[in-house]
């Protein structure tokens, strides 16, 4: 009876898994705030992106970690950068078997670790980093990504990169927005991910937590500049953004379920304080029923085994 009444339903293909691959690396390395989560290799990377594909994930989100960094963070458009390698392994792999998406930001590629170029005074440089987001959306693209995920949070992303991608022939290539994206301290256990060089925070360009209004606006623009798809992030924290946003979206809503959200729930089972099947299936649940029609996890993979 409650399979047949139920309302909110949580599906593999509903579920989008993030992966890390690493410059240099010889075997995964744990990344310890994530247990279960590594930076990969270029090959196990590959393996894991056909174990997740198989278990019935609906698309993957690659982020790469680079072995060198430098302010203008060259390595996100380098065609032999870590990022576009590893797409290009995953697409000879995949095919169009899965969605592959790509973070098109260059905080894992640059040396102070912002999400864009900084001017003489240290601060981050709006449209100078838009410039370099259009290339590095081409490269990624060419290099394999079906959809670009631009997660810095710069004003006219979106549109600058519709604009460079449409001009050299990639009207194919779809665009997630991270549209609503707040400063938030969840995202600590990423910056060991990608072992960030971030000193300081993104409250310039991200958004504060408190603001529902502003989040909608941002979408709205983001949809202006031709946006495919729009994200919320993190998803538990903003539940409500994602209500508001799924109430007024002509395209379809994207929650990030971000590391923080991963860890606590993984640092509270390991303790055997939270029974880990339920509470992530519960929790992907919730993210579901406030409006997301698409959910980044880092189970996602798990997940979609759990739901087959
Ligand atoms: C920035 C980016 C971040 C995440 C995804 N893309 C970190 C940040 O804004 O500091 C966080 C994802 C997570 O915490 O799981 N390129």
């Amino acid at each position: 009876m409650r399979r047949l009444v139920g309302e909110t339903t949580l599906r593999p293909r509903q579920l989008i898994l993030p992966m890390f691959v690493a410059e240099g690396l010889d075997a995964p390395r744990p990344i310890s705030s994530m247990p279960g989560v590594v930076q990969h290799t270029r090959d196990t990377l590959r393996k894991a992106a056909v174990d997740a594909v198989n278990a019935g994930v609906g698309g993957l989100m690659l982020f790469g970690i680079p072995a060198k960094r430098d302010a203008e963070g060259s390595g996100a458009i380098d065609e032999n950068g870590i990022l576009n390698v590893a797409l290009r392994d995953l697409r000879s792999e995949l095919g169009d078997s899965t969605v592959l998406m790509a973070d098109t930001c260059l905080d894992e590629f640059t040396d102070h670790g912002h999400c864009g170029v900084l001017d003489a005074d240290g601060d981050v440089d709006n449209d100078a980093t838009l410039r370099l987001y259009a290339e590095m959306a081409v490269a990624q693209v060419e290099a394999g990504a079906h959809v670009l995920g631009p997660s810095g949070m710069m004003d006219g992303q979106v549109g600058v990169i519709r604009r460079a991608l449409d001009e050299v022939g990639h009207s194919e290539a779809a665009i997630l927005a991270y549209a609503a994206k707040f400063a938030s301290a969840f995202y600590g256990p990423f910056r060991e991910a990608v072992d960030s060089q971030l000193k300081g925070d993104r409250k310039t360009y991200q958004q504060d937590p408190g603001n529902v209004r502003e989040a909608l606006r941002e979408i709205e623009l983001d949809l202006a500049e031709g946006a495919d798809m729009v994200m919320v992030k993190p998803a538990l924290s903003y539940l409500d953004v994602i209500k508001a946003a799924a109430d007024i979206s002509p395209v379809p809503v994207a929650a990030y379920n971000i590391s923080g959200e991963y860890a606590m729930v993984e640092a509270a089972a390991a303790n055997g304080w939270l029974d880990r099947e339920r509470t992530v299936l519960e929790v992907l649940t919730s993210i579901r029923r406030a409006g997301a029609d698409l959910i980044l996890t880092y189970w996602a993979a798990e997940a979609a085994a759990w739901l087959d």
